[in-house]
């Protein structure tokens, strides 16, 4: 590719990217502003754990051959692992050593073959009305609410829903579902971009999370157990993922616990994080909502430009396994590459007219579930709930009727990996 014909250089040096620098609730101005200088951009002396040099990867085309090729891979060639919690955390690092998002093929292939069929288009489709339902119980007691009184929509929609439906699919009883949001919770906070470190190199995150992987392996071991033998199919995930070791693969009941924990926070934040931006976005466009009510057709279009225009998950890691060269830029084998997903869908050369949130748009081949072979084994069912859920907000709530003015406030979780409100209020 020809650096000069697409970018201009910017009038004064653009200073080393850092994403603490930006404003939670619209980084896509410095997005613009370094993607048009170049698609790919180095840091230099990174910190611990990186290479020499880190490139934050702002364009469309560059993010997705990163994605596609063998070069880049999940773990640090450096140390064979793409995250390791410190020393002392026995449990977190086995979940972290068994989680797909982080291995790389043919392990990595293994252990997807067990999850994704569990989550394809049959069981997503047979989860459907379920879901509506869940979303309608959800938005009903909202729509009773004295005109005046506050709603916060993550606490109250955005974050029970997909915890509901994931919580169901795992099969996970009425009653732990409070118990396993605070786990996921801790497991999330663990997994993201946030600090918290104490002068010892360890973090209360980190102690919270052992002890939250702790319980829920407890949980999930016993759980696949009662589940194990002739007649005990409850037709769930967790009786899929026991039969499809048993057929198709020599997985230890260890690695299955270990692949049902991160289920919960990749199905959940994720997910809140849609929910969140989207009600957000039709809370500030009384003519998108008329447009949508007069043709819910158009929703399915719609969630996909809501993932495009705003991604719930900004940024993702790669490291370099060999010595490499992307859009020109010298990368060494122990490189890591921050994805900017945030960037990359917003960029003009795949979408025109980029911050524009168009929901006739066509073709839409965003990368807000990430490319290739890690591409986001539960698209289908992320797509599904926010279907259900905005459906059902457009329906009922009382702040997004036609003619509705509601008054907003929003507080952004500081995560760029799981980012979106979280809180969101409203006063119809
Ligand atoms: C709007 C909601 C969601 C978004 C934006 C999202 C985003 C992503 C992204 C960007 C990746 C790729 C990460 C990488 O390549 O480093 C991913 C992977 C994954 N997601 Fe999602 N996700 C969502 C919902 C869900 C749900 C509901 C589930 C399951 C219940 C799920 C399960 C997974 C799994 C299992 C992977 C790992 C796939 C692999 O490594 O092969 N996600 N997701």
């Amino acid at each position: 590719m020809s650096v000069g014909s697409r970018y201009l250089p910017p009038r004064r040096p653009l200073p080393e990217f850092d994403p603490a620098g930006l404003d939670l609730a619209d980084p896509y101005p410095v997005y613009h502003r370094y993607r048009a200088a170049g698609p790919v951009h180095p840091v230099r002396h990174p910190g611990p754990g990186a290479g020499p040099t880190s490139w934050y990867v702002f364009g469309y085309a560059e993010v997705a051959r990163t994605l596609a090729r063998r070069e880049f891979g999940r773990a640090n060639p450096a140390t064979g692992r793409a995250a390791a919690p410190p020393p002392g955390y026995p449990v977190l690092r086995q979940v972290v050593e068994n989680w797909l998002v982080f291995l790389d093929p043919p392990r990595h292939t293994r252990l997807r073959t067990l999850v994704s069929p569990a989550l394809g288009a049959g069981p997503v489709a047979a989860l459907g009305p379920r879901i509506q339902r869940i979303a309608r119980q959800l938005v009903a007691p909202l729509a009773d609410r004295p005109p005046g009184e506050p709603v916060d929509l993550v606490a109250e929609f955005a974050a029970p829903l997909p915890l509901l439906v994931i919580a169901g699919v795992l099969g996970i009883p009425e009653e732990l579902h409070g118990w396993f949001r605070d786990r996921a919770l801790v497991l999330q906070r663990a997994g993201s971009t946030r600090g918290d470190r104490d002068a010892a190199g360890t973090t209360a995150v980190e102690r919270a999370a052992e002890r939250a992987a702790d319980e829920l392996t407890v949980f999930f071991r016993r759980e696949l157990a009662a589940r194990r033998g002739a007649g005990r199919d409850r037709g769930d995930l967790l009786s899929a993922l026991v039969r499809a070791a048993d057929e198709r693969t020599s997985l230890t009941p260890e690695e299955q616990s270990a692949t049902c924990v991160p289920l919960l926070t990749a199905g959940h934040e994720t997910t809140t994080g849609l929910l969140g931006k989207a009600a957000l976005a039709l809370l500030h466009r009384p003519e998108l909502r008329a447009v949508l009510r007069a043709d819910p057709a158009l929703l399915p279009g719609a969630v996909d430009e809501f993932l495009r225009r705003d991604p719930p998950v900004q940024m993702i890691t790669r490291w370099a396994h060999r010595d490499t060269l992307l859009a020109g830029h010298p990368v060494r084998r122990g490189d890591r590459l921050v994805l900017v997903l945030g960037a990359a869908n917003r960029d003009p050369e795949r979408f025109p007219d980029p911050d524009r949130l168009d929901v006739r748009r066509e073709h839409v081949r965003h990368c807000a579930f990430g490319l290739g072979v890690h591409y986001c084994a539960g698209a289908g069912l992320a797509r599904a709930e926010a279907e259900a859920g905005l459906a059902a907000l457009l329906d009922g709530l009382p702040a997004l009727a036609p003619g509705a003015r509601p008054a907003v406030e929003v507080r952004y979780a500081p995560d760029w990996v799981f980012h979106g409100p979280e809180r969101l209020t409203v006063v119809a």
